[in-house]
């Protein structure tokens, strides 16, 4: 990966990306463990760690959704480097879209959920305005934040966008859509199935309900609209591996 043009204009107090740091892992540990972890975290955006370093500071808000976490932002960039390797895509752009993509909260159940994206891709360009990128950059970056959300319903334009939706998309199918459905769902207090018709057999799926249902209403129909081959392909394989666990799921019930 390429050095960081925009870096150095305005580097983030370390200080405080410790604190931050701390405060995602919920410990109270001394600046100085505190700063071994910050560079145990920064290791995954590495050899982009300066990018990370300016921009990891406005990339999750404080939040108890461990579904939207620091944890999650680390697989989408897993995800989107894997995919950029061969799809191409300018590094920057990517990287900042990818650290900036859910950097405002709106939680599943809120009403603004649709407009997640717009808000999160306002914010987005202030940090960047703030931290000396030119307006094309920016607007490149912005782009691939709104598309990548599917209420936002905006067709992505440009390669980098397609990848972070397609990246974003991962995240929410195989064994960790698995188990981020099981987790929102707890947080929304929906059971894990319908007792009486576990499979949705005879009446409507239920999604608010019942986890379970959520396969057949979402999960399981994402792989179909994966915008990179690449993509795609990480999907099928995740997709195979969703259907198996409903499947061992409904088996042992
Ligand atoms: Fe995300």
């Amino acid at each position: 990966m390429t050095g960081i043009r925009h870096a150095g204009k305005a580097v983030c107090d370390r200080d405080v990306v410790n604190r931050l740091v701390a405060s995602w892992f919920g410990r109270k540990d001394s600046a100085d463990n505190c700063f071994k972890d910050w560079t145990d975290v920064t290791h995954p955006f590495a050899p982009s760690s300066e990018l990370a370093d300016s921009l990891l500071p406005f990339s999750v808000p404080p939040t108890s959704d461990g579904s939207h976490d620091l944890s999650h932002l680390m697989r989408v960039w897993k995800a989107a480097f894997q995919i950029q390797a061969t799809e191409g895509g300018n590094v920057e752009i990517l990287g900042a879209a990818v650290l900036l993509h859910d950097c405002v909260a709106i939680e599943k159940s809120d009403p603004r959920r649709a407009e997640a994206s717009a808000l999160a891709a306002d914010r987005a360009a202030g940090v960047l305005r703030d931290l000396n990128w030119p307006a094309g950059d920016i607007a490149a970056v912005c782009h691939a934040i709104i598309c990548h959300s599917f209420s936002a319903g905006q067709a992505p334009q440009t390669i980098e966008a397609k990848i972070l939706q397609d990246a974003d998309r991962l995240d929410a199918i195989g064994a960790i859509g698995a188990a981020r459905c099981f987790y929102t769902a707890g947080r929304m207090g929906s059971g894990l199935y319908d007792p009486n018709d576990p499979g949705a057999a005879q009446r409507p799926l239920d999604d608010r309900a019942f986890a379970l249902d959520h396969f057949k209403a979402k999960l399981l129909t994402l792989s179909q609209g994966f915008q990179t081959a690449t993509g795609a392909d990480l999907a099928q394989q995740r997709h195979d591996r969703l259907q198996r666990f409903l499947d061992d799921f409904l088996s042992e019930i």
